[in-house]
């Protein structure tokens, strides 16, 4: 941790492994600002519970994420690492936030809203409040900058709301205003195999292409993607599932091979069994590394307890501060 760097935060909820879309539209940003900024990285483990994940799933769900953040080069020397439920300010924080949020406004939430609709029997008070705890998670570090996506700034915005609603309210200026980032880099959304939308865990098993898949699943996961009957003319445009094919081939292949694939199609002689062929290979090829990592530190329990441990006992650290801040402004003293 530098002191003097501004302050950059982010969390992935411990829900199912990270794919190719978490890569490419995130992490990889996160690995070039962790040496530039001073970063906060955490596992929301908390927020996961919306869900009600079953307890013999919530660790390994934790690990699984903590094992694929540092796979991919996220650097515990460098960026704080940690797991949401370890640091029980948040908690407290959050306790205190929510007495200034209200339901009107908590309702009216995009992300809620769709909750409601897609599952009517789990409307529970901690979906409502999921800006609460997100926003608790970003100003207990009052962090300014926040690299999430797109889908995100509803709930950003909610934190900037509840930041300068507390500071209006006790006259103070504890929490800065937390805006998007991607440090200058175009965020590259992947799409999912399905032909459809990005690449997500939610839609469907087959869809997304996860970091800790191995060759034959991803050979098998590509080969299936939709394609179309092929162009019915020359230089046309290509319909969405193809260009899917190419944003994917664009990241992980030379561009020689995308290069070629262009031509073919254009001169409409592609063969979209040859074109999948090559993508597997390469993702394979890509994923390959990380897969070796993945499986070597999942094996390593001790390295990661100590990463958990320091991470946790580094943002405790800057938590603490902010909470006793909050309270002390708030009124609370201690006889
Ligand atoms: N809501 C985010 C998501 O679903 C995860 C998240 C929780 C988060 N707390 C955060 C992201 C704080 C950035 C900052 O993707």
């Amino acid at each position: 941790m530098v002191k003097g760097k501004e302050i950059v935060l982010s969390g992935i909820r411990s829900t199912g492994n990270l794919h190719l879309g978490n890569y490419f539209g995130a992490i990889r940003n996160f690995i070039k600002m962790q040496h530039e900024y001073n970063c906060y990285f955490f596992i929301a483990d908390y927020h996961s519970l919306t869900t009600h994940p079953h307890p013999k799933d919530l660790h390994a769900n934790v690990k699984q994420v903590l094992v694929e953040y540092l796979a991919c080069g996220i650097d515990p020397e460098v960026a704080t690492i940690y797991i949401q439920s370890d640091l029980p300010e948040v908690a407290e924080l959050y306790l205190l936030l929510n007495m200034n949020a209200y339901v009107g406004e908590l309702e009216r939430s995009t992300t809620f809203k769709e909750k409601v609709r897609k599952q009517p029997d789990n409307v529970n008070a901690g979906l409502l409040t999921y800006p609460v705890l997100m926003a608790a998670d970003i100003l207990i570090h009052r962090a300014s900058y926040v690299p999430v996506g797109k889908d995100q700034e509803q709930h950003l915005e909610m934190a900037r709301t509840f930041g300068n609603r507390f500071n209006r309210m006790y006259e103070s200026e504890l929490f800065p205003e937390p805006v998007a980032f991607n440090f200058g880099a175009q965020l590259v959304k992947i799409p999912g195999l399905d032909g459809t939308g990005k690449m997500g865990k939610s839609e469907g098993e087959g869809n997304a292409i996860f970091l800790a898949d191995g060759p034959e699943v991803i050979r098998k996961k590509v080969m299936r993607a939709v394609t179309d009957e092929g162009p019915k003319m020359e230089n046309q445009q290509k319909p969405e599932v193809i260009q899917n094919l190419f944003t994917m081939m664009n990241v992980v292949s030379r561009q020689e091979t995308v290069q070629h694939f262009e031509e073919q199609y254009n001169t409409m002689k592609i063969r979209y069994g040859d074109l999948k062929k090559q993508l597997a290979e390469d993702v394979i090829a890509f994923a390959a590394p990380l897969r070796d990592k993945i499986l070597e530190l999942s094996a390593n329990d001790a390295y990661l307890q100590k990463v958990a441990f320091e991470g946790a006992d580094k943002a405790r650290e800057s938590a603490s501060k902010t909470l006793s801040e909050a309270r002390r402004l708030i009124g609370f003293r201690s006889f």
